[in-house]
């Protein structure tokens, strides 16, 4: 039995547990891959500095964010077909986000539906909604996320167009899994996640078929996806999605100092910066390299939020202390998720928890809410 200590702990068992197409999917990055890997490779080169002999009683890791207060600043980020990686993903995540006090998003792509996932919580969740062409589709979701109680809406703005990602069209990835010998070899070896599918009740993107217009079916569903995705997007079209809420809207996917300020102008409550975990751009910039010249745009006039290469709880105090009001975590709560279900996402929050306030403790530092700048030392080139 592992015990489990780190993030690292939780991605090896969910290696062994859940079918390779669905690793590949949540591991890979587009193309060579080089902003996948520079997203935790950057975070490295930004030390902390150590500070002693300051009190250390009485720490807390509460923080604000849209106007609530949760456990830590880190939520889980809108990840597709969670569903895939353990039955009831989302549901599964939801609970354990739920429980630990801090904000989960659904995703559109999602297994279950916002009404499935609402069903098994109790407290508002956040919805991430991709800018599709179809606007009564876009509508009829945004509808549904208001009766769902949903708490605020998260627009990921940086998939206009797909990157690439080489494993996944190699492993012909599919949800359900296509039955090559391959993959149904691969099933047999993964018995914890077969038998959890066999028993769950049948959910197929929740959020899309039966509610879009014509999607009853997985064929269906291929070829209204393929043609989903409004890639005439622009800022006109973004503040009419803005308005379409009345609650909090979240800009997910910025990358660039000049957007952040057009993220401003169209009304966003916030931004995530965010390089969608490096699976849109190769090339671009890692995402905790392009905070600190969006923080100097937009930093004191709207939540800056931040994803992208988060694996740690120093990575967490690093994007706070840069300056980010909040961060979210993808493929660290998938790890926990696909490896244990709920309890793996709770374990994964736990050991982020854990690191993020013994390391804020030795910088001197006992509430999140005092953590700045002034811990860090940040190579010269990310300015
Ligand atoms: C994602 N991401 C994502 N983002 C989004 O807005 N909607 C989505 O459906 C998905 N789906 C998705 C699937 C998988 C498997 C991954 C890994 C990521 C991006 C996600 O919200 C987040 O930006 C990144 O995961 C952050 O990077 P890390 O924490 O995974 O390094």
């Amino acid at each position: 039995m592992t015990v489990i200590t780190e993030i690292e702990d939780l991605r090896r068992i969910y290696k062994r547990r859940v079918p390779k197409m669905f690793y590949d999917y949540a591991e890979t990055g587009s193309w060579t891959q080089q902003t996948f890997r520079e997203n935790t490779t950057d975070f490295a080169k930004i030390r902390l500095r150590q500070r002693i002999a300051k009190d250390m009683a009485g720490r807390s890791t509460r923080c604000r964010m849209l106007g609530e207060e949760w456990a830590m600043p880190v939520a889980l980020a809108p990840v597709g077909l969670c569903g895939m990686q353990h039955a009831d993903g989302e549901i599964k995540a939801a609970r354990a986000a739920e429980k630990f006090g801090v904000p989960f998003t659904l995703s559109t792509m999602s297994i279950c539906s916002i009404e499935d996932v609402a069903e098994h919580t109790e407290k508002p969740f956040w919805f991430q909604v991709y800018t599709l062409k179809d606007d009564d589709f876009m509508r009829r979701l945004i509808a549904r996320a208001k009766d769902a109680k949903c708490s605020a809406i998260v627009i990921t703005v940086d998939l206009q167009v797909m990157g690439q990602r080489h494993k996944d069209l190699k492993n012909g990835l599919s949800a359900p899994p296509k039955p090559t010998p391959a993959a149904i070899l691969d099933v047999m070896t993964k018995w914890r996640w077969a038998l959890g599918m066999a028993q769950t009740k049948r959910r197929f993107f929740g959020n899309i078929v039966g509610h879009a217009k014509g999607v009853s079916n997985a064929a269906s569903l291929s070829s209204w996806t393929a043609e989903a995705f409004d890639q005439s997007l622009d800022w006109e079209r973004i503040k009419e999605l803005r308005d379409m809420w009345d609650g909090p809207v979240i800009l997910k996917g910025i990358l660039d100092a000049e957007d952040a300020k057009q993220a401003l102008n169209v009304g966003a409550d916030a931004i995530v910066v965010s390089n969608h975990g490096g699976r849109q751009l190769d090339g671009a910039l890692s995402s905790i390299r392009a905070l600190p010249s969006i923080m100097d745009a937009v930093g004191d006039k709207m939540e800056v939020h931040f994803d992208s290469g988060i694996r740690s709880g120093q990575d967490v105090l690093k994007a706070r202390a840069l300056g980010a009001t909040g961060t979210m975590i993808g493929r660290a709560f998938v790890y926990g998720l696909g490896a244990m279900g709920e309890e793996g996402v709770t374990k994964a929050l736990e050991v982020i928890h854990k690191e993020l306030d013994t390391s804020m403790a030795l910088c001197g530092k006992r509430d999140i809410n005092d953590v700045d700048r002034d811990i860090l030392l940040v190579p010269e080139d990310f300015e």
